[in-house]
């Protein structure tokens, strides 16, 4: 998730881009760049950093004129640096990107093959070679050079593209990464979103799927990939710049919890290998030979992926696990060494207990795993391997879509095992392979119903305590809710193993206390339902979270939340959207405030 920017007109457009840039640094914050063409060149000025670092270069280093682009990235392929920033530069060719190039390794041996250098590890600069070396193969102009240069390209992007040869002409392209075009008068602009234009125009086209936008001056030009032109009338926004940096949403939580398919399908981009029904780590490659157990340490949120890891990892690849709060293990002396696979997970790469437990596996020999969402932050920098979950960066303090693509970064992980202890057939991979690919489609669809579980909300929203039952891998999504739901209403709640309720929390059932029952299609339904017969029987409200088409459920529920079908070991990342839903729901209807609740912070860096 990155964010860009376009500008074309008469005014100077370094002050614009920067400023809509300012406006971006939410989308990614990494590195920033500029490229601006002025007599005949244009002049790339980036940095890896903060914004703040760009516009401190550029005051040494001006970049003037009246057309040119700019990012602000949240790093992907490649880690954090100059030489990856954008703009990247081939030729005459400036371009920026949004989104991963899903085929870029095979485009790159290709590319090298016919002798292109790079000068970076991006994914992006091999599009600005394509397009360089369209033009050299005979395209007449930019927009048939960049229009060649897509078919060539498969994954998520949004693309903008300029040419020193070519002065009065950006091209911009759109596949499932945002773009909007913004009219003026005498100037336009293309950006990822409203925000970064919103204080020059309102007047805005928003480009839609496989389609591409000419910006000149005098006007725009939209078409689609073959070059059949498209109109659209204009829309004028009538959004606050506060509202637009979330996306029309009222709050970041609200957004991101929409965002988990689109981060889902990017966590899953280039990771699956539907033609040996298995999938690829980036490249790294585990000895199983050598790992007896694996580990996994982590804290909060990431703490209950883990758990659910422990499902995925022991029943996929048969190999022993054992979960661990980071802040707990280093202080018990852990007996830990060489045969173990350490699994550390965070979102945001620089939690402290985290770092300091994965010290002391490494000085006991163990090898570590980071699953991170933060390129080259400080955990996956000390782990052994590292793999990135491509959530984009999480700006909610309470964790949607950052743990959503941990249980996918985790299931990939297990599938990986399981593959290589032999546990995993062939067969089953292929079904769980195919599972995964559909799930941001049965994402969207419960994202999408939020009508029925804002009624709920409402209804319970001023109860005092909530309860959250949940077997297996779904007792993990429970105490993932009472934590959800605590963070940012306030509201005591706990999550518990069902079959444990009968154990000591039956006593606090009365018919004040919702209970959220998670009791999806599997082997412990039947358990599950009766946990959930006790709860009614002493007159506790429940809401049970059932997989669609369950018709015995409702007779047992106060209320239902049904979700889609999928297999039983990725249940977890449908069943945890509801009650995501329900706790924003909640906290929405007491006025809580939600993105910062009181006490938090979004990175614990103190232990
Ligand atoms: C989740 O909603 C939290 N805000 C918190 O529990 C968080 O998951 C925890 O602090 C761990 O952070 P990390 O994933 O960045 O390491």
């Amino acid at each position: 998730m990155c964010g860009i920017i376009g500008y074309i007109g008469s005014r100077q457009a370094t002050p614009i881009l920067i400023g809509g840039l300012s406006k971006l640094e939410y989308r990614g914050y990494d590195s920033a760049g500029v490229s601006v063409w002025n007599e005949g060149a244009s002049r790339v000025v980036r940095c890896r950093g903060k914004l703040s670092g760009l516009v401190e270069k550029l005051t040494k280093e001006p970049a003037p004129g009246t057309m040119g682009i700019g990012h602000t990235r949240w790093a992907t392929h490649g880690r954090p640096s100059d030489e990856n920033s954008h703009p990247h530069k081939v030729g005459p060719i400036s371009v920026i990107h949004n989104g991963i190039i899903e085929n870029h390794l095979a485009l790159r041996q290709e590319l090298s093959a016919a002798g292109a250098k790079f000068s970076s590890e991006t994914d992006t600069e091999i599009f600005a070679h394509l397009v360089a070396h369209a033009l050299t193969a005979g395209a007449p102009d930019l927009t048939t050079a960049v229009r060649r240069s897509l078919l060539k390209v498969r994954g998520s992007y949004a693309f903008v593209v300029m040419s020193d040869k070519e002065p009065g002409t950006l091209v911009a392209a759109k596949n499932s990464s945002p773009l909007v075009v913004g009219l003026g008068d005498g100037e336009n602009y293309v950006a990822s979103d409203v925000t970064a234009i919103l204080s020059e125009t309102r007047r805005v086209i928003f480009v839609e799927e496989g389609e591409m936008v000419v910006v000149k001056r005098d006007g725009v030009t939209l078409m689609d990939f073959e070059g059949k032109v498209r109109t659209r009338e204009p829309k004028t926004i009538t959004w606050s710049a506060v509202q637009a940096e979330k996306g029309g949403f009222k709050h970041y939580m609200l957004k991101e919890i929409h965002e988990q398919p689109r981060a889902v399908a990017d966590t899953l981009v280039g990771r699956i290998d539907l033609e040996h029904d298995d999938v690829s780590l980036d490249g790294i490659e585990l000895d199983v030979s050598k790992i007896k157990r694996v580990i996994f340490i982590a804290c909060g949120t990431s703490y209950h992926a883990s758990m659910v890891g422990e499902f995925l990892v022991e029943g996929l690849a048969r190999i022993p696990v054992d979960v661990d709060f980071a802040s707990e293990f280093r202080y018990r002396d852990p007996i830990v060494g060489p045969g173990d696979l350490v699994v550390a997970v965070s979102q945001s790469g620089e939690t402290l207990d985290t770092m300091e437990a994965i010290r002391e596996a490494k000085k006991k020999g163990a090898q570590v795993f980071a699953i991170s969402n933060v390129v080259e932050a400080s955990i996956p920098r000390l782990a052994d391997h590292a793999f990135y979950t491509h959530a984009g960066p999480e700006i909610g303090v309470a964790s949607t879509k950052a743990f959503t693509t941990q249980l996918i970064g985790i299931a990939l992980l297990a599938i990986h095992l399981g593959r290589r202890t032999g546990s995993l057939s062939k067969e089953r991979a292929r079904e769980l392979l195919a599972e995964l690919i559909a799930l941001p489609n049965k994402m969207r669809d419960i994202v999408e119903s939020g009508a029925q579980i804002q009624a709920i909300a409402r209804r319970y929203g001023n109860a005092t305590g909530f309860l959250f039952l949940g077997r297996g891998s779904q007792f993990p999504i429970a105490l993932e809710g009472a934590l959800k739901l605590k963070e940012i209403s306030y509201i005591h709640a706990e999550g518990y193993a069902a079959g444990e309720m009968k154990h000591g929390p039956i006593a606090l059932i009365d018919e004040h206390l919702p209970v959220v029952v998670l009791v999806p299609r599997g082997p412990s339904y039947e358990k599950t339902v009766s946990n959930l017969a006790e709860v009614r029987a002493r007159q506790g409200k429940v809401i049970a979270i059932a997989t669609r088409g369950d018709n015995e459920i409702g007779g047992h529920s106060d209320d239902v939340i049904v979700i889609p079908d999928t297999a039983l070991e990725l249940q977890p990342i449908l069943t945890v959207l509801p009650l995501q839903m329900l706790s924003y729901y909640v906290a929405d209807f007491k006025g809580t405030d939600i993105d910062q609740p009181r006490n938090l912070a979004k990175s614990v860096t103190v232990e």
